[in-house]
């Protein structure tokens, strides 16, 4: 990322949750009230007029959204199951962006401890956002600021409360396609030393391109690519699932679930009208401590 400089995808993001929200055939796949707040851009004047859903789906948007808010819904089922079955009673939001977690779940608040991670001048713009909208500090939300390029998110997280023995939850989404592989696999190692047995992950990942089988799934790639670096987010590392599942567990990894496309659709998109689908690029994986 390029500092001095809050991220766009993080807004954009927002307002694909925000057009779903508004407009999308129900039930919806993740609801997100608070997401209209913390969108702009090219989005705002359409999601104003109540038609950026019409104006997402004639720039053919489907896939980026269907993605977006399947990961979304994902990772907080799998957190609430993980607060149940496991034990977990802190939640980091890895690269938070405009994630509106501490705004919908007053409920879970009462009960986890909340840390939010992202590249300091995202951070600072979420944190502005947050305070127009009355959310002051709350003693359960601890925010740190940090780039994952330069420092291990655990050795942050340790110097910020983060509690060694209290099984954790991680949610990563949308972050790891701007990493390189040695962010990734940093981010992951300090992790795995400062949190304990049987906490979890959860992040998206782009795939290999050679993997994608349609002409018009690599051009979107290719599409999706430029614009991203365009505002100053180049995407960087792509991953082949089975090699990932192996470096995972050197690391100290085990692999819960790793969803494809195909399983995604079958689980939150089939039967819909509204065209939504996950994005055919990225897998959604979840990862166990060992
Ligand atoms: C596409 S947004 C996703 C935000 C959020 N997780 C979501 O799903 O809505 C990408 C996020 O990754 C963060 N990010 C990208 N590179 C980063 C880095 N090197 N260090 C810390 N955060 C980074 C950005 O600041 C931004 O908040």
């Amino acid at each position: 990322m390029e500092q001095g400089r809050a991220s766009t995808t993080a807004q954009l993001v927002a307002g694909l949750r925000a057009a779903h929200y508004q407009s999308g055939e129900h039930p919806l796949v993740f609801e997100d009230p608070f997401a209209a707040h913390f969108t702009g851009g090219v989005f705002q004047a359409p999601l104003e007029r109540g038609e950026l859903q019409a104006y997402l789906d004639r720039m053919q948007l489907q896939p980026i959204q269907g993605g977006i808010v399947a990961r979304a819904r994902y990772a907080e089922d799998a957190l609430e199951r993980a607060i149940v079955e496991a034990g977990v009673r802190q939640l980091v939001l890895l690269g938070a962006g405009n994630d509106s977690f501490l705004l919908r779940r007053p409920d879970l608040l009462a009960r986890i401890r909340v840390f939010e991670l992202d590249h300091p001048d995202s951070q600072a713009e979420k944190r502005a956002k947050l305070r127009a909208l009355g959310f002051a500090d709350h003693p359960s939300a601890c925010f740190v600021p940090v780039d994952f390029e330069q420092e291990p998110a655990g050795i942050a997280l340790a110097r910020h409360g983060f509690d060694p023995a209290v099984p954790a939850f991680f949610n990563w989404l949308g972050v790891v396609a701007y990493l390189t592989h040695e962010a990734i696999s940093a981010t992951l190692g300090s992790l795995r030393a400062v949190s304990a047995v049987g906490s979890r992950i959860v992040f998206d990942y782009p795939i290999a391109p050679q993997l994608l089988e349609r002409e018009e799934d690599r051009l979107r790639s290719v599409e999706v690519s430029r614009s991203t670096a365009a505002v100053g987010e180049p995407r960087q590392a792509r991953h082949v699932p089975e090699v990932l599942a192996k470096s995972v567990f050197a690391l100290g990894y085990a692999v819960v679930e790793d969803l494809s496309p195909e399983a995604l659709f079958a689980r939150y998109f089939s039967g819909r009208g509204d065209g939504l689908r996950p994005n055919p690029e990225n897998r959604l994986i979840q990862l166990c401590m060992i």
